[in-house]
């Protein structure tokens, strides 16, 4: 029986997230950090929206992603989540709200779903300790998504490399992803990890693994929206499709505006009232 009341449309849960992996049904996933972005992904179909902590660079203009507070995350998310009737909204869990305690973790999570009607938290790594607090958070009624591969708050560790390479690093980033699954976790996310060894974690897992510069093997693709959209437009990884031009489309429209006010063009009498 649902439980969902209401007569909005029926939001994507974990459960058939889970479903779709099993179906082999491709999972998409966009990122988004305001109400109409938020409206406009929802009702083109995405199956999840994601509050990333990209919020960092993409809106906020930061170098990495941490120096974004949980505050940050639950302004953007409380937009968003006025925009999003059906897919699952996820929201990332900043550096430093999971990591220093298990009472942390739960309490910041929790602020997340309470404050902004989120579904779910991202957060990253796949140590013992990391798994230990997916469990509990999990216990405590709070689906987790993981993130291994390149981890971005952990980029003064790493640097912005691929991750996996070699045999023994393969093994453990496998490790991490099934001691995640094994902890609850309803979904991994992948990020930038070789073709074949995302591939085999996605076989090897009962869980829908999402991958940004992860190949095709995958049981879904996640995509920054301001990337894809061509507005981020000095970045461009190997990994990234624009599948618009909204920058170039941004640049040209506002240089109009700016032509036709100082030629006087506008407003033009239709544009005034009586
Ligand atoms: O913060 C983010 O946008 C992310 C995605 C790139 C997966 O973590």
């Amino acid at each position: 029986m649902s439980t969902q009341r209401g007569s909005g449309p029926r939001r994507v849960t974990v459960a058939e997230l889970r479903e779709m992996k099993r179906r082999g049904e491709k999972i998409a996933v966009l990122t988004a950090y305001d109400y109409l972005f938020a409206r406009l992904v929802d009702g083109a179909g995405v199956d999840v929206v994601l509050v990333g902590d990209s919020l960092g660079q993409v809106v906020l203009g930061l170098d990495t992603t941490l120096p974004v507070t949980l505050d940050d995350m639950i302004h953007h998310a409380r937009a968003v989540r006025r925009g999003v009737e059906r897919a699952l909204l996820v929201v990332d869990l900043p550096f430093l709200t999971y990591q220093i305690s298990r009472e942390d973790a739960l309490r910041n999570a929790g602020r997340v779903l309470q404050q902004t009607g989120a579904q779910a938290v991202k957060l990253e790594g796949g140590s013992p300790e990391i798994a230990d607090t997916v469990a509990a958070l999990v216990r405590a009624g709070i689906p987790v998504m993981g993130h291994l591969g390149f981890t971005p708050q952990s980029v003064h560790v790493t640097g912005v490399r691929v991750q996996g390479k070699g045999e023994e690093a393969a093994e453990r980033m496998m490790a991490e992803a099934r001691r995640l699954e094994q902890a609850g976790a309803f979904s991994l996310v992948l990020e930038l990890v070789p073709g074949p060894l995302a591939a085999a974690v996605t076989q090897s897992v009962s869980i829908p693994t999402i991958g940004i510069g992860a190949g095709i093997g995958c049981d879904g693709q996640v995509l920054v929206l301001q990337d894809m959209l061509g507005l981020n437009t000095g970045f461009n990884p190997r990994f990234l499709r624009r599948y618009a031009e909204v920058g170039q489309a941004v640049t040209a429209g506002v240089g109009e505006f700016v032509r036709t006010v100082k030629d006087g063009e506008y407003p033009a009498p239709e544009h005034t009232f009586e």
